[in-house]
């Protein structure tokens, strides 16, 4: 090795000295700069140097010398800072430092109260893909070809129908679904009557991200079919989710609606939990805030998945997770949920929005 290769050498292993103690410290004192050390051996070489190259060589291991220093005190202060915290870690006296613990995401929180009540009344739990083919999202659900959901700007499509013609099912697009009814098409479609489920998840929308608005939010949507399934069980079964949820005080009323899948349908509203149906800004001054979307499951739909609609009819509903969480934690904008900034997260820590 020449004398560069020697003092490069030598500087990686300055630059990687470690010392916890105060011995380790002098040990690599002596090995560098004590009187046969490292550094003072190759300072020793310079007499060998011609005299033309002196003042090259000389600063260059004047360098190492002073790294060799500083490294030295680093270690001093490190160790002796190592001291002192084992003096600290033995005083008994001292206060517990106190663990901060996680929490439930308040979305999860309110989605298992939703899931909760309906478990309690014989419901199982359904769950499916989030990518989810144009037979389970539309098709089977009786979207016709044209309708608008089936478009670009309201669907996010992973492989448009035009892009897949050399893949296997060519004529079956696969996009983000938009909602959880794919899930309960699932169902009926490998399961025989009675059916009584529900399935929460993720569903995305090609939305614009506002405070009232994402492009990813959560439901939970509700399928029941059995023999002589009737609207008023449909309308006693949402009577029960709203006390159960918001209080006995609450009261639930029905505005026709249209769905392609079920028929007749329905939108829910609820009586404004804010001012109890006096009239606020949150209820626009009507008294009622919009819930939910239900019906009866449309004839064609249960075909669709095998099942007879002579013989059996069914009901569904299907609700927005954000929104039920906005009447309970009225957090006044929607992208707070997903920032997860730890002092929004902390505020639900025993389930409770002390906001
Ligand atoms: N799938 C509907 C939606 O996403 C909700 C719904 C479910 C409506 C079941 C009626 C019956 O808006």
């Amino acid at each position: 090795m020449n004398l560069e290769e020697r003092i490069a050498a030598v500087e990686a292993q300055i630059k990687d000295a470690a010392a916890t103690t105060a011995d380790a410290v002098e040990a690599f004192r002596v090995d560098m700069l004590g009187r046969n050390g490292k550094v003072t051996g190759l300072l020793d070489e310079l007499k060998q140097v011609p005299v033309e190259q002196k003042k090259l060589w000389g600063q260059r291991l004047n360098q190492l010398k002073n790294s060799a220093k500083d490294r030295w005190e680093e270690l001093q202060a490190g160790a002796g800072t190592a001291n002192t915290s084992q003096q600290e870690a033995g005083d008994g006296t001292r206060p517990a430092l106190t663990e901060s613990t996680g929490s439930l995401h308040p979305i999860s929180i309110v989605r298992q109260r939703i899931v909760d009540v309906f478990t309690r009344i014989g419901y199982t739990v359904s769950q499916g893909p989030e990518v989810e083919d144009d037979h389970h999202n539309f098709g089977a659900l009786n979207f016709p070809p044209d309708h608008p959901a089936r478009d670009m700007q309201d669907t996010f499509f992973v492989r448009p129908i035009s892009c897949s013609s050399e893949v296997e099912n060519a004529n079956e697009a696969l996009a983000l679904r938009t909602h959880t009814s794919s899930v309960q098409v699932r169902v009926m479609e490998s399961g025989k009557p009675p059916i009584r489920t529900i399935s929460p998840g993720r569903v995305y929308r090609n939305e614009a991200i506002s405070a009232r608005a994402h492009c990813m939010f959560h439901q939970v949507e509700g399928l029941y079919v059995d023999k002589g399934v009737s609207f008023a069980e449909l309308k006693g079964t949402l009577d029960h989710f709203a006390k159960s949820l918001f209080g006995p005080e609450v009261k639930i009323r029905l505005r026709p609606s249209y769905f392609p899948f079920t028929e007749p349908s329905a939108e829910v509203d609820m009586s404004c939990t804010i001012c109890g149906g006096g009239g606020c800004a949150v209820c626009k001054h009507s008294g009622w805030v919009e819930i939910m979307g239900c019906g009866m499951v449309d004839p064609a739909v249960l075909s669709n998945c095998n099942i007879d609609p002579d013989i059996y009819s069914g009901f569904a509903f299907g609700m927005g997770v954000e929104r039920i969480a906005q009447l309970i934690y009225r957090v006044p904008d929607l992208r707070l949920y997903w920032e997860n900034d730890v002092r929004f997260l902390d505020q639900f820590t025993d389930g409770a929005f002390r906001g």
